[in-house]
């Protein structure tokens, strides 16, 4: 169950089921190979891509019927997962009074790993495509491994994930500072946390790879965070960088605030669309908002690119450079 505390603003919180010693790295299974997929009447499989492992030994059918078997419903959406070179299905279930079950199957053995309680709603389906193939087809736009490289995560690191929404770089973020690092998702949206916690409980099933991660509901002012206590502020497309109000700025502040001296804001986002909700004529004008926004903060641009395959990206680094 998680437990929350107050941080002192009002609706500002931390969930700490996390916030324990980081334990070590989960184990690594083998390469994905795409396999086809049996159907069944029974099962409406909405997805039917499944990445599996050589050596695998049931497919996503076997597994939604385990999971039905087993939990006295009827599985309703298979998925198969190739996270961290980690393999399973997670599978949706209908129980009696039309309540709904999430179940992680292990791909490996067939062996249910945890049940997890969903609070389903209309979006169901976009909800569940937000938490896992939203990942797979952004990787053609977002490469987060060369973001991961571009970012110099150090092991060890405490990192933000400002604007995390459903932990896409979170994750990511989380593998590279190790268990001894820290990752905060922070967010403002009751849905992204609430994704947030569901993944995180899903990946718990797989070892303590991620008990690095700590969920933040901050507020639209406020990364609810100490003074001091972060070494990066990571923000990847969020409307912090997009807005041109002035309304993101003591946001702005509350980062600069919660990182350390040297510490390094990273941002990254579409420089098309950039320009066009804020009206810049080019990159140049872009990068010389953010300079002249937060050089007062102490924060002073020392990167500026795009490391990315794709041209349409602007990816900067400010270090704060005060105390
Ligand atoms: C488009 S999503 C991007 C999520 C994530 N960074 C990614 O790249 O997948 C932007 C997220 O930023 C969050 N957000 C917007 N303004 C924020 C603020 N001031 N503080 C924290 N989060 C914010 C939104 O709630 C949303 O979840």
């Amino acid at each position: 169950m998680a437990l929350f505390f107050w941080l002192g603003a009002a609706s500002c919180s931390r969930d700490t089921e996390n916030a324990g010693q980081p334990l070590p790295e989960a184990k690594k299974a083998p390469q994905a190979q795409v396999q086809p997929q049996k159907q069944n009447q029974d099962q409406k499989l909405i997805y039917d891509y499944f990445p599996l492992p050589e050596g695998v030994k049931i497919d996503g059918y076997t597994a939604a019927e385990t999971a039905a078997k087993a939990t006295g419903g009827k599985a309703v959406m298979a998925l198969s997962l190739n996270e961290d070179k980690t393999y399973y299905y997670s599978i949706l279930v209908r129980m009696p009074e039309d309540k709904w079950m999430k179940v992680i199957v292990n791909a490996a053995d067939g062996k249910i790993m945890k049940k997890i309680p969903s609070k389903i709603c209309s979006n169901l389906e976009h909800k569940i495509f937000i938490d896992h193939f939203a990942d797979l087809f952004r990787d053609g736009q977002r490469f987060p491994e060369i973001v991961m490289k571009s970012s110099k995560f150090k092991p060890g690191e405490v990192v933000a994930d400002v604007g995390c929404g459903s932990g896409y770089f979170t994750f990511p973020i989380a593998r590279e500072v190790g268990p001894k690092g820290r990752v905060y998702g922070v967010d403002i949206d009751d849905d992204a946390i609430q994704i947030m916690k569901e993944r995180l409980a899903e990946k718990s099933c797989f070892g303590d790879r991620y008990k690095n991660v700590e969920i933040v509901k901050s507020q639209i002012y406020d990364i609810c965070l100490p003074e001091n206590s972060i070494a990066t502020a990571f923000i990847c497309d969020c409307e912090l960088i997009h807005e041109k109000t002035g309304d993101g700025d003591k946001c702005f502040e509350s980062i600069a605030k919660a990182l350390k001296p040297g510490g390094r804001l990273i941002m990254l986002s579409f420089i098309d669309y950039q320009l066009e909700v804020m009206g810049f004529k080019s990159e140049k004008e872009n990068r010389e908002h953010f300079e002249k926004k937060l050089k007062p903060l102490g924060l002073e641009l020392i990167e500026a690119g795009n490391p990315l395959p794709n041209p349409n990206n602007f990816f900067y680094i400010f270090k704060k450079t005060v105390k």
